[in-house]
């Protein structure tokens, strides 16, 4: 049903290095414009089953800076479902305007539901999913980041046979489901390297949930001080990096991870002479949210 607007590509990063590790880039930020990088690979089965049920309105999770509401408010206006966005933080109610991701998600038809931090914890318990079927009525759920089996099948097809030339596979880590895919999808020479973006040590739970293989490892030295943290360093790197490969990075995620991977390159983390690919799971809409105003 949902289709990629442009096919993804790897691109080469010149960035010599001591232990002669090439480095490339997986262009999945290219795969769609308002639906990109990881959040197509996650919607692709979701709203293929949301449709074989008969639902016509999606219901899902996210915070203020969410690719994932963005995305899922987008697919939504395209692919003929109403949609909610049970939003974390009820002191946005009354100025969700002033947020670009919230702005443009209620421009693209999404009905907010804004809840306070403590009842968005519980998001996933069954008293809170009955309140909210009350409340709405019949929904398909699409869980926070878009991160279920079907959303981690969907990542099970980012990686394709011309990536079996690849040692390491890197992406950034925020629900887990986009290295569980990964990690799915890998040959037996390969291993995954996830950088969460978070303080999540819970996280190696949640990817163990989804995957058999023990080819991964999560790096959790990255994440800036938590979930859109970011520091003056992080941004002069973006901006660097801009610069010098015309690759825009976005400050929640995958500026995060290009940044550790060069780091643990210059550390020795990888075997020298190996080839790394990180992929670049889009979220670029995140950019207008001026997280990296600092
Ligand atoms: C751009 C981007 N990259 C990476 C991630 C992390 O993916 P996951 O939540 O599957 O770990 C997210 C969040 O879902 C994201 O929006």
């Amino acid at each position: 049903m949902i289709q990629p607007q442009q096919q993804s590509f790897n691109q080469k990063i010149d960035f010599p290095n001591a232990f002669e590790i090439e480095v490339y880039v997986k262009r999945e930020d290219v795969l769609h414009t308002e639906i990109s990088g990881n959040k197509f690979r996650k919607l692709k089965y979701n709203l293929e089953e949301a449709k074989r049920l008969g639902k016509n309105t999606l219901l899902t999770f996210g915070g203020a800076y969410s690719n994932h509401i963005a995305a899922v408010a987008a697919a939504g206006r395209d692919y003929g479902f109403k949609t909610i966005g049970v939003i974390r933080g009820d002191e946005l109610a009354d100025k969700f305007q002033d947020n670009p991701t919230l702005k443009k998600a209620f421009d693209d038809g999404m009905q907010f539901y804004f809840v306070t931090r403590t009842q968005y914890r519980e998001k996933h318990h069954e008293h809170f999913l009955q309140e909210l079927h009350e409340k709405f009525g019949a929904f398909y759920m699409v869980p926070e980041g878009g991160t279920n089996e079907l959303g981690v099948k969907g990542c099970e097809e980012i990686l394709t046979e011309e990536d079996t030339v690849f040692d390491f596979v890197c992406c950034a880590v925020g629900t887990g489901g986009t290295i569980s895919g990964i990690i799915n999808s890998l040959h037996l020479h390969q291993k995954a390297i996830g950088l969460p973006v978070l303080q999540g040590g819970f996280l190696f739970d949640e990817v163990r949930k989804y995957t058999k293989n023990k080819q991964w490892n999560l790096v959790t030295d990255y994440h800036f001080g938590g979930y859109a943290k970011i520091n003056i360093e992080l941004k002069q790197f973006m901006q660097q990096f801009f610069k010098k490969y015309l690759i825009s990075l976005d400050p929640v995620y995958t500026s995060k991870v290009v940044f550790g991977v060069f780091d643990l390159i210059k550390k020795g983390y990888f075997t020298p002479h190996s080839k790394i690919l990180i992929i670049h799971t889009g979220g670029l809409q995140g950019l207008q949210s001026n997280i990296a105003d600092i």
